[in-house]
């Protein structure tokens, strides 16, 4: 029987999850936090569901072996790969996974027209087409792939000249399409809002999932009489690539630089 003060371990490809891992801090400020960066595997959005699942068997693992009281899947791509496996290897383990935010951007779209910029992976996944059947039969949904955000994002690079050329090829055809609603259907796009703000009108919203994981992660805890009365201990963190280059990236994405360990595995 996991303890209330065990950690919540959360996990992404690379650093996307930290835009995740920011909200259930702000939000659970009681919990301590394991995170894993899968660096050396990064992107998942272009990589077979048979191989993710793989990933997320030895993360989930990890994450037992450590002793943590639940997983949150920080990624889009992981959770429609490999959630199902996961809860099934581990039916009494509270796993809270995320998917891009069709139901509340179906519901607040004007124009009727709604755009969801994520990875491969995640728009051609049957999770991703059952969402859509279930949520936005009265809207119309266009999809954009958009490879090479995630490398970018990865090397620190929120700003540069040919990250925003890239990142406005994606965006200006949902714009003219009549998009009033852009879903940021991949954890690693947050970081780009800065950005995004320069190229989008104010009016048009912007919805990300970060917030919406930390609340579900509270209800799960809270179900299981799990949630931490604190205080928390430090965030620590493992990648997969090598840790200078997550130490380094750290202080840009997150608000300190806590421990930076290599994963095992
Ligand atoms: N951050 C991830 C997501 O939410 C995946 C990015 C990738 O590795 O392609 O989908």
């Amino acid at each position: 029987m996991a303890e209330r003060s065990a950690p919540v371990g959360v996990m992404d490809s690379g650093v996307g999850g930290l835009s995740v891992l920011a909200e259930i801090q702000r939000l659970l400020p009681n919990e301590t936090l394991l995170y894993v960066a899968d660096c050396g595997h990064v992107p998942y959005g272009e990589k077979s569901p048979d191989y993710i699942r793989e990933r997320l068997r030895r993360i989930a693992g990890f994450f037992h072996e450590q002793g943590a009281k639940a997983m949150v899947l920080a990624c889009n791509t992981a959770t429609v790969a490999a959630v199902a496996d996961l809860r099934e290897l581990y039916p009494l383990w509270p796993l809270v996974g995320m998917e891009p935010a069709v139901k509340p951007a179906a519901a607040a779209t004007r124009s009727g027209v709604v755009g969801v910029l994520a990875t491969t992976g995640t728009l051609q996944s049957a999770k991703f087409a059952a969402l859509l059947d279930r949520f936005a039969n009265d809207v119309q949904v266009i999809t954009q792939p958009c490879p090479g955000l995630v490398e970018r994002i990865e090397t620190g690079d929120l700003f540069s000249p040919a990250l925003r050329q890239l990142l406005s090829s994606y965006v200006q055809p949902l714009l003219a399409a009549g998009c009033d609603t852009l879903i940021l259907g991949c954890t690693h796009y947050p970081f780009l809002r800065p950005l995004l703000a320069e190229m989008v009108p104010a009016d048009v919203a912007i919805i990300d999932t970060g917030a919406a994981v930390a609340r579900q992660l509270q209800r799960l805890l809270g179900a299981h009489g799990l949630l931490a009365d604190g205080p928390a201990g430090d965030t620590r963190f493992w990648t997969s690539a090598d840790p200078q280059s997550l130490r380094k990236i750290l202080p840009l994405l997150w608000h300190k630089s806590d421990s930076v360990q290599s994963f095992p595995l």
